[in-house]
């Protein structure tokens, strides 16, 4: 259990869907029992979650790292690679991520994968200059020979998804990604690109939830 990792005056990043709030639920239990910590939210959602708990927030202009994350995913992939953003919070999460010094994935075991891409990829874009991106992506798309597309997230009443950072979510439906490190970077090079899901190299420790109690995902180094 993630919550056993915590030790007082920790600095934490606080991921953001429905398995970290739990993980926040839980937090703000040991935070009203009197342990210490100081947070850093992955969206406005998970902020004012941690407030109604009284757990400290502060930012990254303010610390210069976090000890621990703790967060969901969409995929565990081979050596605990990761697809997340379903939720749309993935260019903080992965901001947050990536100035902890530890990362630690709590999900259920439908989300372990043996190759990553069954779950749409979230890709963060810009809104000037939508379509140029989308062509752009889908000529990534076509490169990998997917059956899928490429389709603007969108609330459930229809408008656009906008994103804690006031971009758009394109999910690319890739079916397989046979070369995540390769995909990430093609995937960046492209101008109207903010941010995409895959999280490599950046998660050491997964708790996964099983019929038969949670097991542990490590990386070997
Ligand atoms: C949020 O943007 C996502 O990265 C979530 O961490 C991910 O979608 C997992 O969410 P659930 O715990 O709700 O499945």
């Amino acid at each position: 259990m993630a919550i056993n990792d915590l030790q007082p005056g920790m600095r934490l990043g606080l991921g953001t869907g429905s398995t970290a709030r739990h993980f926040v639920d839980l937090l703000g239990e040991r935070v009203a029992a009197g342990f210490e910590c100081l947070c850093v939210p992955t969206s406005e959602v998970t902020a004012a979650q941690a407030r109604a708990l009284n757990i400290a927030l502060t930012d990254l202009d303010t610390i210069d790292h976090l000890d621990l994350t703790i967060d969901g995913a969409d995929e565990i992939g081979p050596g605990l690679s990761l697809i997340k953003g379903a939720g749309g919070a993935l260019l903080r999460e992965k901001i947050v991520a990536a100035a902890s010094i530890a990362m630690i994935v709590i999900a259920d075991a439908s989300k372990v994968v043996t190759t990553l891409g069954r779950f749409p990829l979230p890709i963060e874009v810009n809104r000037f200059g939508l379509g140029a991106t989308k062509r752009a992506l889908e000529s990534v798309l076509a490169q990998y020979d997917t059956q899928g597309g490429l389709v603007l997230r969108r609330t459930s009443d229809g408008a656009s998804f906008i994103t804690d950072g006031g971009h758009l979510i394109l999910d690319a439906f890739f079916g397989r990604i046979s070369q995540p490190e390769a995909l990430s970077r093609t995937l960046l090079d492209i101008p109207g690109v903010v941010q995409h899901g895959l999280f490599l190299g950046m998660c050491k420790k997964a708790y996964v939830a099983t019929a038969d109690g949670v097991r542990t995902i490590q990386t070997q180094d």
